[in-house]
C-alpha cells in the first residue's frame, strides 16, 4: 500500500519504518527539516534500538522517504496522523495545535477513497470534530492509537498486544483498509477490534490512565511500607504473584515521567471536566501528586544520607532518561531528582548512557561525565535513577567503593540487591524498602 506518516517524532518515525518494513511504500512528512533529512539518511534522531537498522533497509529498498513538503502525502491511500499533543502551555488539557494544523495542510490532497488514520493520543470527542472536515473530501478518518513504549517501540509497532480501530457509521471500508495494512500483524493472531470513534480515542487514555494508577499504586504502597518498616518490593512480588494483579507496572522508586503517561493523565482528567465528570477520574490527580511526592522523597533520603545538607557536596546521579533505552528527558523524575540535589547546593554530577545530550542542552547548569566511573570517583552520595543495566547489573559493589569518597548509595529504582551493597560496607537506602 502506498502510505503516508504525518510527524515523525518517536510515534511517526518508528511507524514510518516498521510500515516500510512489511513491504508498504512510505512517505514520512515532519516540518523539522533536520529531522526528515536525518530519517532519509537512515540515521534516528532519538535513540530507539533497532530504528536505525530499519530506516536503512527501508530508505535503500526505495519504499521510505521522507518530506517536509505535505504535497508529497498525495498519492497515498492511507495518511497516518502521529504528531505530538503536549500539555498545553500554563495548563492540564492537550495542545491540538499539531494536530490542527497536520489536517488543514493536508485537506487539500485528500482524495475520494483515501483514509486517515488518527493515532496521536487525543482528548474524547477530537475525531469526531476532525471527520467532518474530513468527510467532505471524500475522504474517511478512522482512530487506531498507539501503545508502544519508548525503547520497545520497533517490537511493539511490528508485533502490537492489540490493534483498535475507531470508525465512524460509515467506516466499514476504511476499518478493511487498516486490516490490509496491519495483515503481517492480523495473520499471526493479533487480536482487532473494532470500536466506534470515541470508544477507541478513550481506550488510549485509559489504558495509560491504568498504567500510571498501578505505579502510584505501588509507590503509596512504598510510602507505607517505609513507615511501618517494611519492603514494597517484596510486597509487588507477593500481590504481583495472583495473575489478577500480574507483577508489571509494579516497579515502584521516584515514579513514572516520560512525554506520555503525566501528560496524558492531565488531559484525560482535563476532558473529563469538560465532559462534566472530573469525579470519575478525581483519583488521577492523586496518581499524578504520589508520582510528584516520589521526585521529592529521593532528594531527602539523599539529604538524610549526607547528614542534613548536601551543600558542598559531591553527588553522583546514576540516569537522565526518564527510563532505561531511551534518550528521552521530557518529564524526567531522574532529572528532576538532578535538579533539585543542584538546587539544594550539592555538586552533582550526572551520567547517562544515551541521554547526556538532551540533559545537557535542556539543564546546562548541571556537570556531565559521559563515562560512568568519572562521575563516581570522589562521589560523597551515589543517586540511581535510571535502572540501565549498566547501574542495575554491571556496577560492582566493592570497585565502585573504591572511586567514591563515601559508600553513600540511594538507590531511587529499588533495583540493587541491598544485601551485596550493605555487605561491601555501603549506607544503601532503598525509597519503601529494606
Ligand atoms: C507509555 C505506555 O507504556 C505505552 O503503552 C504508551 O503507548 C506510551 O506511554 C504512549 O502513550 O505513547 P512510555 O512512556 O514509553 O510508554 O514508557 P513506560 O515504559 O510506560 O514508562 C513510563 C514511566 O513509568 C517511566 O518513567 C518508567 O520509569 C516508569 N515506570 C514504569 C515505573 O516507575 N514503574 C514501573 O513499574 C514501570
Amino acid at each position: 500500500m502506498r502510505m503516508s506518516v504525518i510527524g515523525c517524532g518517536y510515534l511517526g518515525a518508528v511507524h514510518a519504518a516498521a510500515m516500510a518494513s512489511i513491504g508498504h511504500e512510505v512517505v514520512g512528512i515532519d516540518l523539522d527539516e533536520r529531522k526528515t533529512s536525518a530519517l532519509a539518511h537512515g540515521v534516528a534522531p532519538f535513540f530507539e534500538p533497532r530504528l536505525e537498522e530499519l530506516l536503512r533497509e527501508g530508505v535503500d529498498s526505495g519504499r521510505l522517504r521522507f518530506s517536509t513538503d505535505m504535497a508529497d502525502a498525495a498519492g497515498a491511500d492511507v495518511h497516518f496522523l502521529a504528531v505530538g499533543t503536549p500539555q498545553a502551555p500554563g495548563g492540564q488539557a492537550a495542545d491540538l495545535r499539531f494536530v490542527d494544523g497536520a489536517i488543514a495542510a493536508l485537506l487539500p490532497f485528500l482524495r475520494p477513497g483515501d483514509v486517515v488514520v488518527g493515532k496521536s493520543t487525543v482528548p474524547v470527542g477530537t475525531a469526531a470534530r476532525l471527520a467532518e472536515d474530513i468527510g467532505s473530501t471524500g475522504a474517511e478518518l478512522v482512530w487506531n492509537p498507539e501503545f508502544l513504549r519508548e525503547g520497545w517501540a520497533v517490537h511493539d509497532t511490528l508485533t502490537p498486544d492489540r490493534i483498535v480501530v475507531g470508525a465512524g457509521p460509515r467506516g466499514e471500508r476504511a476499518v478493511e483498509v487498516l486490516r490490509t495494512a496491519y495483515s503481517a500483524a492480523v495473520s499471526t493472531g493479533t487480536p482487532f477490534l473494532v470500536t466506534d470513534l470515541a470508544t477507541a480515542e478513550l481506550v488510549k487514555g485509559a489504558a495509560n490512565a491504568f498504567l500510571a494508577t498501578k505505579i502510584s499504586f505501588i509507590n503509596a504502597m512504598a510510602e507505607i511500607a517505609e513507615a511501618a518498616g517494611a519492603d514494597v518490593t517484596l510486597l509487588a512480588d507477593a500481590i504481583g504473584h495472583d495473575p489478577r494483579i500480574g507483577r508489571r507496572y509494579l516497579g515502584s522508586g521516584i515514579g513514572f515521567g516520560g512525554g506520555c503517561l503525566p501528560k496524558d493523565i492531565r488531559a484525560f482528567a482535563a476532558r473529563a471536566e469538560e465532559l462534566g465528570r472530573g469525579e470519575s477520574v478525581g483519583f488521577l490527580h492523586e496518581v499524578d501528586a504520589i508520582n510528584l511526592r516520589r521526585r521529592d522523597r529521593a532528594v531527602s533520603l539523599v539529604v538524610e544520607a549526607l547528614d542534613g545538607t548536601v551543600f558542598g557536596k559531591r553527588v553522583a546521579v546514576l540516569g537522565a532518561a526518564f527510563k532505561p533505552f531511551s534518550d528521552d528527558i521530557r518529564d524526567s523524575p531522574a532529572l528532576d531528582v538532578a535538579v533539585r540535589l543542584r538546587g539544594l547546593g550539592a555538586e552533582v554530577v550526572v551520567t547517562d548512557p544515551a541521554a547526556i545530550g538532551n540533559a545537557a542542552a535542556a539543564h546546562p547548569q548541571l556537570a556531565y561525565e559521559l563515562d560512568r566511573d568519572d562521575a563516581l570517583r570522589g562521589a560523597d552520595a551515589v543517586v540511581l535513577v535510571t535502572e540501565w543495566d549498566e547501574y542495575r547489573r554491571e556496577m560492582d559493589p566493592e570497585r565502585t567503593g573504591a572511586l567514591v569518597a563515601r559508600r553513600v548509595i540511594v538507590d531511587g529504582r529499588n533495583c540493587l540487591d541491598s544485601a551485596a551493597w550493605r555487605a561491601a560496607g555501603w549506607a544503601y537506602q532503598g525509597m519503601g524498602r529494606l
